[in-house]
């Protein structure tokens, strides 16, 4: 099913170098539903196998999602009972803010469409959904480690990879929690994929022909908001910034 481009047609121009998929990357939440050529795919999911690890124990899988459409339709589903949970039940004069940096004229459908889930449904018309596992175990790594959230951080930098390719591609993507983040929903999706429990899921990530064009926001913090210098709380000051003027 196609979405209406609310945001524009998408430009069929990739970007090509590591700073522009970096600065480019968005999240995809409207799908054409068409298919991306196998080729393109593959590149993408190759993306993920230079993800660092541990030790190099690589304990990141991947359910790729594809021609199983129940499967998209009941991760979608989830997405939105979610996001209703999430969005659904506060007065909007108090949680509008929460899309401060949303253009004063999409305001309004955008927060409808958070409340009422529609805008997280996107899983269903992405010609992919990869649902990310992590494992905690280390395997058979001879020393323990102390940090238990290594699987989990290497799935981020796996997914990010992921996401710049596509990117750069030219395809959308979209990183989703909703589906997941509830245990009861979780353990759904992990049933009805065979994941065993040594593996946990962590995170789905929507892949298909974009259905909008975004621009480059949200704003982010500064590199002063978001760095300090030396130590905590010290302002760090942009030296290139200064020495250009
Ligand atoms: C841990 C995490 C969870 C997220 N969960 C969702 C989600 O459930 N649904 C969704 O549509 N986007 C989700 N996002 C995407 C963020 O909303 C998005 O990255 C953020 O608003 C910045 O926008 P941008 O990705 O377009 O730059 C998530 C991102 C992260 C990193």
């Amino acid at each position: 099913m196609k979405k209406e481009w609310k945001y524009g047609k998408p430009s069929k121009n990739a970007p090509v170098t590591v700073q522009d998929a970096i600065r480019l990357r968005r999240s995809i939440r409207r799908y054409t539903g068409e298919r991306i050529p196998d080729e393109d795919l593959e590149k993408i999911l190759d993306a993920a196998r230079y993800t660092p690890s541990p030790e190099n124990m690589q304990m990141y899988r991947f359910v790729v999602v594809r021609d199983d459409q129940e499967t998209k339709n009941l991760i979608a589903d989830l997405a939105v009972e979610a996001a209703k949970e999430t969005f659904g039940t506060f007065p909007a004069e108090l949680t509008q803010g929460r899309i401060w940096y949303v253009p004063p004229d999409r305001r309004p459908w955008t927060f409808t469409e958070m409340r009422d889930g529609s805008l997280f449904e996107y899983p269903r018309y992405a010609d992919v959904v990869i649902v990310a596992c992590a494992s905690e175990s280390f395997h058979d790594a001879p020393i323990i480690y102390p940090l238990n959230l290594f699987g989990s951080i290497c799935v981020g930098m796996a997914l990010m990879k992921m996401w710049l390719m596509a990117t750069a591609l030219g395809y959308g993507a979209g990183y989703q929690a909703f589906p997941i983040m509830d245990p009861r929903r979780n353990e759904l999706i992990a049933d009805r994929l065979g994941i065993p429990r040594s593996w946990h899921v962590v995170a789905t990530l929507s892949i298909g022909v974009r259905g909008e064009e975004r621009m480059i926001g949200p704003s982010r913090l500064t590199l002063e908001g978001l760095f300090y210098k030396e130590r905590w709380g010290n302002p760090y000051v942009r030296k290139a910034f200064l020495e250009e003027e």
